[in-house]
């Protein structure tokens, strides 16, 4: 099979105004301002901050001059492999913080996006990164009421909550990660698809009302993360 590569250059307009105080060079940087440059001097909150995607951006984010990076997860818990990824992040000079909380909980989030005011030393928000996910693969029959709830609750539940934040805190950009299989489908993931298709729906809603959103459908990263936990070949097509 072929492989299709889009490349889309970032609209400035879609992520604000670029700060005058930002830095003028940075690594990736293009016309002497970082990609991220917006975030700057701003929180980056991650939901899934802690698993596979969540580490690597907070890392690349760091990376790119983010000082203050908040990583959401319901655990807040950390695997050995994952705590020897945040060890990088806290030994450069940004503050890296990790709570716990569930993306689809109101209370939470709320808690966790309150506006900057409220929590004396931390600046406001410059963008939030929707990274939380699980699977609940099954072939087409064997999916369950529990098993869509299940994805849905991760991805989708918390998606009136970001909005909320958004509100509250205008001009913090929104990051849904979504998946490839939300265009194209993929066996045994049903309920996935559909859970990636409403991120993709929401963003699109939110920017034509004036949020600054995207949604990004990643196709398999190769460092693991949920295409490791993918059910076995066999299963996805329903072969066992
Ligand atoms: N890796 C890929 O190849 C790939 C490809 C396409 C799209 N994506 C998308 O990218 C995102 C990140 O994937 P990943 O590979 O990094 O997955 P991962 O390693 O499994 O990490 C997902 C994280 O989400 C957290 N999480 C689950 N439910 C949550 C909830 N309700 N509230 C807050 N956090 C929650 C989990 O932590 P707790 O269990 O502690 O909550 C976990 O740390 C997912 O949305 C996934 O669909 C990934």
């Amino acid at each position: 099979m072929g492989k299709v590569v889009v490349s889309c250059g970032m609209a400035p307009s879609a992520l604000g105004s670029v700060p005058s105080s930002s830095p003028s060079s940075g690594s990736g940087s293009k016309g002497g301002l970082p990609p991220c440059a917006p975030l700057l001097g701003g929180r980056v909150a991650i939901s899934g901050g802690l698993g596979a995607l969540g580490l690597l951006i907070a890392q690349w984010l760091v990376q790119q001059g983010v000082q203050h990076i908040l990583l959401l997860g319901r655990s807040a818990r950390t695997s050995y492999a994952a705590s020897q990824q945040l060890r990088q992040v806290w030994q450069g000079p940004a503050q890296a913080t990790m709570a716990a909380c569930d993306a689809g909980c109101a209370e939470d989030m709320a808690a966790v996006l309150a506006p900057a005011s409220r929590s004396v030393h931390l600046p406001p928000l410059s963008a939030v990164l929707h990274a939380g996910g699980v699977l609940a693969d099954a072939t087409l029959r064997n999916q369950s009421l529990a098993g869509l709830r299940k994805v849905m609750g991760a991805k989708v539940a918390g998606l009136p909550h970001l909005l909320g934040a958004a509100q509250l805190q205008p001009g913090a950009h929104h990051v849904l990660f979504s998946s490839v299989a939300s265009l194209l489908g993929s066996p045994g993931q049903a309920n996935y698809s559909a859970a990636n298709a409403a991120l993709d729906a929401a963003a699109s809603a939110w920017e034509q009302a004036g949020t600054p959103a995207q949604s990004i459908q990643w196709g398999p990263w190769k460092t693991g993360g949920v295409s490791a936990k993918q059910m076995s070949p066999e299963n996805r097509w329903g072969i066992c």
